[in-house]
């Protein structure tokens, strides 16, 4: 089933969809300011609008509707996670970090303004993705408000996000083993993915065993993806996927690719992406496109 609703476009058709009403919640949610901080705003809306496979977003509004959950507070969620993940990248990007000047076919954010602008608009995206998941429109439930603050916030700290990037930063140049990048990954970009996923069925007060399986299948995906993103790195090409190329090796970056070789990171990958489509068997039917968004993780070109 899921190769089917990849093959008709019907998996792309839906991204698309999500993508668009997503993107008018960032618009809305970002508005332009005046004074003195109108710089920093317009660094912020550089880094998060008008790119990017909103794959995360995705994945909230698509985990939101298996509950049933309104569009409008599924796509603020959605928003907020596309803000903290787009501060990530900006980070990700500063010379003192990975030192990219390429992110999403544009100059970084850094390169666009300056240093000092992107680190701000970094922070400035990240408090504002709470700040939006915190507001009353997320839902209605001041303790589903709550809980989605403190996923997001255990997903993105010292034991998340920026935890992993940390261990990568220090790994340059060393030899970790698989189960090693196996936890980088899990951090620095698994955790987010899983609490995508999380997200939409804490939207939906879904069930603990429900809650359970979809974070299964987030953590499962979350891995899938960081080693395709490592394959792309390899060999993928500039024009499709808007980064630079090469620079995995070319920093000595502990990966995927580097443990296990080309070969066998492409079959981990396919092996994590099937499991993970394998934790939405209760779901039935309704699950398909998430079944064939494992598929597409790996399958990606960008
Ligand atoms: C890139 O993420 C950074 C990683 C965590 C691997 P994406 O590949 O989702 O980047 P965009 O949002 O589509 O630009
Ligand atoms: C980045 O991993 C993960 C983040 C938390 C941003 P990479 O450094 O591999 O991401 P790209 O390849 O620059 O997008
Ligand atoms: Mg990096
Ligand atoms: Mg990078
Ligand atoms: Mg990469």
């Amino acid at each position: 089933m899921a190769t089917i609703l990849v093959e008709d476009g019907a998996l792309l058709a839906a991204m698309q969809m999500s993508a668009g009403i997503v993107e008018s919640a960032l618009d809305s949610l970002l508005p332009q300011a005046e004074g003195a901080e109108q710089r920093l705003v317009e660094a912020m809306r550089y880094a998060v609008l008008g790119g990017g496979k909103r794959l995360r977003a995705f994945l909230v509004m698509e985990v939101a509707r298996l509950f049933s959950v309104n569009e409008t507070c599924a796509a603020r969620v959605a928003a907020s996670v596309e803000m903290l993940h787009a501060y990530s990248l900006v980070h990700d990007d500063l010379p003192s970090m990975d030192n990219d000047d390429l992110r999403r076919g544009k100059p970084s954010c850094h390169k666009a303004f300056d240093e000092a602008t992107a680190i701000l608009a970094g922070d400035a995206l990240q408090t504002r993705a709470f700040e939006i998941l915190a507001e009353p429109d997320t839902h209605s439930d001041s303790e589903a408000r709550c809980e989605l603050v403190l996923a997001l916030a255990l997903a993105s700290g010292a034991h998340g996000m920026a935890g992993g990037q940390m261990i990568d930063m220090l790994a340059e140049g060393q030899s970790l083993n698989a189960p090693q990048v196996t936890r980088l990954q899990a951090l620095k970009t698994g955790r987010l993915i899983q609490y995508s996923a999380e997200a939409g069925a804490i939207l939906g007060r879904a069930s603990h065993a429900q809650k359970q399986m979809i974070i299964a299948y987030g953590r499962d995906l979350g891995a899938a993806f960081q080693i395709a993103d490592d394959i792309l790195d390899t060999e993928g090409n500039v024009a499709d996927i808007g980064k630079t190329v090469g620079k995995d090796e070319a920093q000595g970056k502990a990966t995927m690719v580097a443990v296990l070789g080309l070969e066998r990171a492409k079959q981990q990958a396919d092996h994590l992406a099937a499991q993970a489509a394998g934790h939405l068997d209760s779901f039935g039917e309704k699950a398909d496109l998430l079944r064939a968004l494992a598929q597409f993780t790996v399958q990606r070109k960008s």
